[in-house]
């Protein structure tokens, strides 16, 4: 049996099973198999520790549950143009799949491990990812086929826009992706989303969309009223799926619906800061009883980061979130939004994924912006990242 004893915690990072919080203080835990089997106060360890966190706080790994990694390219100067003053269209994403059709797999690849790689050392131990810049038969297959080398949680995006060459037939397209990209895609993506937005899909062409997905058992997540309010939340829950992403644009009917569902909301502010549009009601969803999670929607287009420390930064600054409510939407929440119970949490029958910070509470990563606070990584119990802090 492998064993580690975690000590001399500061502050540990706890969320009950009831979705509380928790911050235990002089902390310890005992990982064995790499799952957390014991939990408590330092003072009540039996046993030798293998680590000493010589006073720094312990959290969760974070769980990035909406990414778009599988792309060539960049966007810079669409960044450029936006930040002085043109705004962010749906448009510019058929600029990143030409690149993304253009590079051979290897490229595609090496880019994705690349952006994994990053995220591993922003603390991210477990993320979803997409497709989505492909838009044809084979290109999307080629695009999932390389996520799910990385992850085993895989989205099949190939609603995110028509590509232009059905532009003038985007009912053809909406067909080619019910009829022919979905049943292939099955083999490597579980989960399925649309664009359900401005310039993206309809609310008619979504629902036939998750209908088909339906039928072929797939689990479904939705970017829905990013751009502008609309249906999107509510054709969401109708149409059961797991996760609403963005939400920028919510009505009070919208976060009453919500509220009466077990749905997650997952919020991704990094993609307001850098469109320079407004953040969403993050504080009405939670007052209403939402499950909010946090992601950092990673992607050239709308949100070129992998910081999730920065997308909590942004959400205890801009939206008014508390630093433990954050946090939780990036670790707990973020699993909520996967449906993964086996991580995304500090307790006892988890995989052991977690990190040390060089900083005596979790309030320091919205306290500190832009500053690396990660300082070790662990997953499933085993050190796959030491920065020397
Ligand atoms: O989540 N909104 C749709 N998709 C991405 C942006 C994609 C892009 O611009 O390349 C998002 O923000
Ligand atoms: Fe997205």
């Amino acid at each position: 049996m492998s064993q580690l004893v975690v000590g001399g915690i500061s502050e540990l990072f706890l969320v009950r099973e009831s979705g509380a919080t928790e911050l235990l203080t002089d902390a310890a835990f005992i990982v064995e198999n790499g799952v957390f089997a014991w939990i408590g106060k330092d003072s009540d360890l039996s046993v030798a520790r293998t680590i000493d966190c010589k006073k720094r706080a312990v959290i969760p790994g974070f769980v990035d549950s909406h990414t778009h990694l599988i792309f060539a390219g960049d966007r810079v100067s669409e960044f450029e143009a936006r930040m002085a003053g043109n705004p962010y269209e749906a448009g510019g994403i058929m600029s990143t799949v030409r690149a993304t059709r253009a590079a051979s797999d290897e490229e595609l690849f090496d880019l994705y491990k690349k952006r994994v790689q990053e995220m591993l050392r922003n603390g991210i131990t477990s993320f979803e990812t997409k497709s989505g810049y492909g838009l044809s038969v084979k290109e999307e297959l080629r695009s999932l086929k390389i996520a799910s080398k990385l992850t085993d949680e895989v989205t099949v995006l190939a609603a995110h826009v028509v590509p232009t060459e059905y532009q003038d037939k985007r009912s053809e397209y909406v067909k080619l992706v019910m009829e022919d990209i979905l049943p292939e895609a099955r083999e490597y993506a579980s989960w399925v989303d649309v664009f359900c937005d401005e310039g993206a899909f309809t609310i008619e062409e979504t629902r036939a969309i998750l209908k088909a997905a339906t039928t072929m058992g797939y689990k479904k997540r939705l970017h829905a009223n990013q751009l502008k309010a609309g249906d999107g939340v509510k054709l969401g829950i109708e149409m059961g799926c797991v996760s609403i992403e963005h939400c920028s644009h919510l009505g009070s009917e919208d976060i009453a619906v919500l509220s009466e569902s077990d749905v997650v909301v997952t919020l991704l502010p990094i993609a307001e800061f850098s469109t320079r549009s407004a953040y969403p009601n993050a504080r009405a969803l939670l007052d209403a009883g939402v499950n909010v999670a946090l992601s950092t929607d990673c992607n050239p287009g709308s949100s070129y980061s992998s910081s999730m420390s920065f997308a909590i930064a942004l959400a205890v600054r801009e939206m008014r979130m508390t630093p433990s409510e954050a946090l939780k939407a990036a670790t707990f929440m973020g699993a909520k939004a996967l449906e993964r119970e086996d991580i995304g949490a500090i307790a006892l029958g988890k995989r052991a994924d977690f990190l040390i910070l060089d900083a005596p509470s979790h309030a320091h990563i919205a306290y500190r912006p832009g500053v690396d606070l990660i300082a070790e990584v662990f997953k499933a119990g085993e050190l796959v990242l030491d920065k020397g802090m």
